[in-house]
């Protein structure tokens, strides 16, 4: 049984990923952090990806599709926690009918998280995030205790290029166009649970508990 987290930008997919995968034997699927490796090595797929990460911008289904295809081949019995995937109706279509086609291990639930804008907004602006292990803090309520340096692993920490005011907003924009419709898509399965995404992230994890395997 897989889960889909999702949610707008900042909604806390990340952080609640994290503590998720210490307490369950799950797998964590971050398009976001697959797409954000394959432009640090350079890869075609970075490439190619680039452009539209820094400006906030959606990477085209076809992309982001394959990329999972390819996980799911090679991973047939993994129970999957989806963080940022999927993101658009050709995508949540495209998850679904791999699932029917290639592994046993259907979505369990849709755990949404439910943020208001302006929460978004410090937190997005606040962020920073290691360059090595991609541990990720916030400039005021879970600051690094050295400036700049991961309390985890020592690597570089830095604000990510789509964290910045402009970037934001057009990403907020493809939440709302794109995304937002999920929300229906996994209502009409039956598979949609809102989950309030405000308190500290302890917090917020202990309504996401029950939902884990
Ligand atoms: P991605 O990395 O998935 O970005 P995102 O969805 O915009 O989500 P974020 O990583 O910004 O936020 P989050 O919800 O994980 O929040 P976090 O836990 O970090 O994608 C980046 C880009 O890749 C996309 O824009 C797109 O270009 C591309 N991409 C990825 N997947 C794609 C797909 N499927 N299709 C097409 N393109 C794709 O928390 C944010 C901050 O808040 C942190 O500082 C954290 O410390 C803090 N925080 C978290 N929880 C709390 C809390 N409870 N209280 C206080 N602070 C908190």
């Amino acid at each position: 049984m897989s889960l889909v987290l999702f949610g707008p930008p900042g909604a806390g997919k990340g952080t609640q990923s994290s503590l998720m995968l210490e307490s369950s034997s799950m797998v964590h699927v971050s398009t976001g952090q697959m797409v954000r490796d394959a432009i640090q090595n350079k890869t075609p797929l970075g490439i190619e990806a680039q452009s539209y990460v820094d400006a906030g911008k959606l990477v085209p289904d076809s992309v982001v599709i394959g990329l999972i295809r390819e996980l799911l081949d090679k991973n047939k019995t993994v129970n999957f926690i989806f963080d940022g995937f999927p993101r658009t109706l050709p995508q949540a279509e495209a998850l679904e009918q791999q699932i029917i086609d290639v592994t046993a291990q259907p979505i369990h639930k849709a755990l949404f998280l439910e943020v208001p804008q302006q929460m978004l907004l410090e937190r997005l602006t606040g962020r920073r995030v290691c360059k090595n292990c991609a541990a990720t803090y916030h400039v005021q309520s879970t600051p690094t205790k050295v400036e700049a340096v991961c309390d985890k692993c020592g690597g570089e920490v830095y604000q990510r290029k789509d964290d910045a005011p402009e970037a934001i907003e057009t990403r907020l924009e493809a939440y709302e166009k794109s995304t937002a419709p999920l929300k229906e898509f996994y209502q009409k399965k039956g598979l949609f649970v809102s989950v309030d995404g405000v308190g500290n992230s302890k917090d917020v994890f202990e309504r996401l508990r029950p939902y884990l395997k």
